[in-house]
């Protein structure tokens, strides 16, 4: 795990695009795992910002989201396809049949779950997972106790990602309480993880996620057994870490990260 601390949010939201934009115009036919949430509509927004600059082509990238909740159709306005169409897919030159999210209408969810995971294989897996955390820990959906060998399947929400989520619903009610999600399992499959967190609410839970023990109650440390795995994070995000000096040094001498300063 390498954590690459920025000075605020935009430039943390920058930096992430960066390293998407950087992947695709090395493999354009990347295959993409998305999040949503308020975090990633920065992300979403530079990306969209360097397509209509003329320097991203999303003509062959597939994208695979990591969740949807159960009973939101497309058209519902808190639906992650929804979200997704907004902030990201209307905005570039994606295929839209390139562009999937596990369906949470769909009549046979355990059917659902199990054509998710097979077209993700079908595909050659993930090559860039992006990812948000919860207050609760998860990455997706995936809240404590997940098995972190899990794949796409429904969970639960719990109290506290109903209320994190709560304000973008009309009111607490109608938000769904359950979800399809990949599981932990998919995730570390993945080639590269990119974990971006900013924010003073994030900063407990990245800090037991990242310097914490590996546990199913924070689902997000799992990424701790992941080879390839960035965390980029805020000042406020980062305000719970140890060892922010070591990190710090680390992204200013690794030549790797060069190219990637000025963010
Ligand atoms: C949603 C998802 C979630 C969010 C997380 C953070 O697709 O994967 O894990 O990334 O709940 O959400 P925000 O950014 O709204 O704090």
């Amino acid at each position: 795990m390498q954590v690459i601390i920025r000075d605020d949010e935009n430039s943390a939201a920058n930096l992430t695009a960066a390293i998407i934009a950087r992947r695709l115009c090395e493999k354009p036919d990347l295959v993409l795992g998305l999040a949503t949430g308020r975090t990633m509509e920065l992300v979403y927004a530079r990306l969209a910002e360097m397509h209509r600059a003329g320097k991203l082509d999303f003509t062959h990238c597939r994208t695979f989201n990591l969740d949807e909740y159960i009973g939101l159709a497309p058209e519902n306005v808190n639906s992650y396809r929804y979200y997704m169409n907004k902030h990201l897919f209307g905005k570039i030159n994606i295929k839209m049949e390139n562009t999937h999210l596990p369906d949470g209408v769909a009549i046979d969810l355990k059917k659902e779950c199990l054509a998710y995971d097979q077209k993700i294989k079908d595909v050659g897996g993930i090559n860039l997972q992006l990812l948000g955390i919860g207050e609760s820990g998860h990455i997706g959906f995936n809240e404590p106790l997940s098995s972190l060998l899990s794949r796409t399947r429904d969970k639960t929400l719990t109290e506290t990602t109903i209320a994190q989520n709560a304000p973008l619903f009309k009111s607490r009610d109608q938000v769904p309480r359950r979800a399809l999600t990949m599981g932990i399992g998919n995730i570390l499959e993945s080639h590269t993880c990119l974990l971006l967190a900013t924010g003073k609410r994030k900063a407990e839970i990245i800090a037991k996620a990242v310097e914490g023990p590996i546990t199913s109650m924070v689902s997000a440390s799992a990424l701790q057994l992941h080879p390839h795995c960035h965390v980029i994070l805020d000042e406020d995000a980062a305000g719970g870490l140890q060892e922010t000096d070591y990190y710090k040094w680390i992204f200013r001498n690794e030549p790797d990260w060069q190219e990637f300063q000025d963010y």
